[in-house]
Parts: C-alpha cells; structure tokens; sequence
C-alpha cells in the first residue's frame, strides 16, 4: 500500500464522516422537532385545598352566615312574598296555615304554642339557627321527612340568605350576623 492509496483510504473515511455529520445537520434542520412547551407526562401538583375543597364543595352547606352579609332585607322582603300565603311575619301575627315567624330565628323548633306542628317538626329537638333555616328552606321536605310544610324550597342562595336576614330583622332580639 502506497501513500497515494492510503491518503485515498483517509479522506474517505473522512468524507464518509463530514457526509454523516452533515446529513444529522441538515436533518435536525429540516425536521427541527418543536418540543412540547410542557412535557406530556408532567404529573399534575397534588392541590393543598383538595381536602377542604370537598367538604365546603356543595356550596349550600357553607355558612350562610358569609352570605348574609352581604344580603338584602328589601330582597328578603319580596321573596317573603312566597312564604306570606303560609305565615305571618309581623310581631303578633296569627298562625295561618304555617306557625307566625315572628322572633322565629333562635327559637327551638315548634314553639308557638297554639300551633299544631307535625309530629316531625316537634321531634327535631334544634332551635332554628341561620344553618337550620338555610337546610330547611332549600328543601323543607328533603331536610324534615314528615313536615308539613308544604314548599319546594328556595334554590338559589341568594334568595335564602336575604328571607333568612328578613326573618331575623323580625325579630325583638335579631341575632348579630358576624
Ligand atoms: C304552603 C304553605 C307554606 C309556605 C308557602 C311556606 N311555609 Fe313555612 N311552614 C308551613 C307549615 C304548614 C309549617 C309547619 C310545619 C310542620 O309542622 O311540620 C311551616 C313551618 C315553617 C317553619 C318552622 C317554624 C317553627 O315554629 O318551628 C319555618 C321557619 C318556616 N316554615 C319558614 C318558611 C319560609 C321562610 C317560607 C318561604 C320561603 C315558608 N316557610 C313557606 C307552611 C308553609
């Protein structure tokens, strides 16, 4: 083997080697991958708050007490309007077809006496706090079995939070709200 032949081997090799180097360029040039801002197999960061998050997650079992705040006695007022068929609200206002609601807030279950209260409503042995009513009026016959009280049950939060603080300005001794 002469020099000629070996020089000939070299820059073959050599050749072969720019040739493969150069094809990796072009190549990551040509199909430049674009990578994925965020890798796909990113586990997601457990949440702190999932724990709290699924006992406060039905809404209605908050306080109401946060909502009543910022409530409205002139919104409680009307929506009173779908209660006024039933009960009175007024101080010494007669039973109607449901108990006078006078002072009603913090009084214990069934306490008026000339009022004929079912059997399921005197044996709830609770006095009517905010988070009473607030369970009872989103659906009186879903949170008392037996009541007679018949009335579907005030869906939206707002309008049981305003007809909650109503009752309570109703009231010889309305309760503090904070
Ligand atoms: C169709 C008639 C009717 C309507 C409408 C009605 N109620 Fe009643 N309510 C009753 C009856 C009847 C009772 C007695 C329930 C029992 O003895 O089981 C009652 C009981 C109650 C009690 C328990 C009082 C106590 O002395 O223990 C509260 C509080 C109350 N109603 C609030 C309301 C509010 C607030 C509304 C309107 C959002 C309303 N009710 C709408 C008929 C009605």
């Amino acid at each position: 083997m002469n020099f000629f032949e070996i020089s000939k081997i070299f820059s073959a090799v050599l050749l072969t080697i720019i040739v493969v180097m150069g094809i990796n360029k072009v190549a990551d040039y040509v199909f430049a991958v674009q990578k994925p801002e965020k890798a796909a197999y990113l586990v997601p960061e457990p949440e702190e708050t999932t724990s709290t998050k699924s006992v406060s997650n039905d809404s209605s079992m908050e306080s109401i007490k946060n909502l009543l705040v910022s409530a409205n006695i002139e919104d409680g007022k009307k929506v009173f309007k779908k209660c006024a068929a039933c009960h009175s609200i007024n101080k010494g206002g007669n039973n109607k077809m449901g108990p006078a609601l006078w002072n009603v807030v913090d009084r214990k279950f069934g306490a008026v006496n000339e009022y004929k209260y079912s059997a399921a409503l005197l044996n709830y042995e609770k006095n009517w706090t905010f988070d009473e009513l607030n369970a009872f009026l989103i659906n009186p016959k879903g949170h008392i079995k037996g009541t007679k009280m018949a009335f579907a049950g005030l869906k939206k939060e707002e309008d049981r939070a305003s007809v909650i603080l109503y009752l309570n300005e109703n009231s010889d001794n309305p309760k503090p709200i904070q």
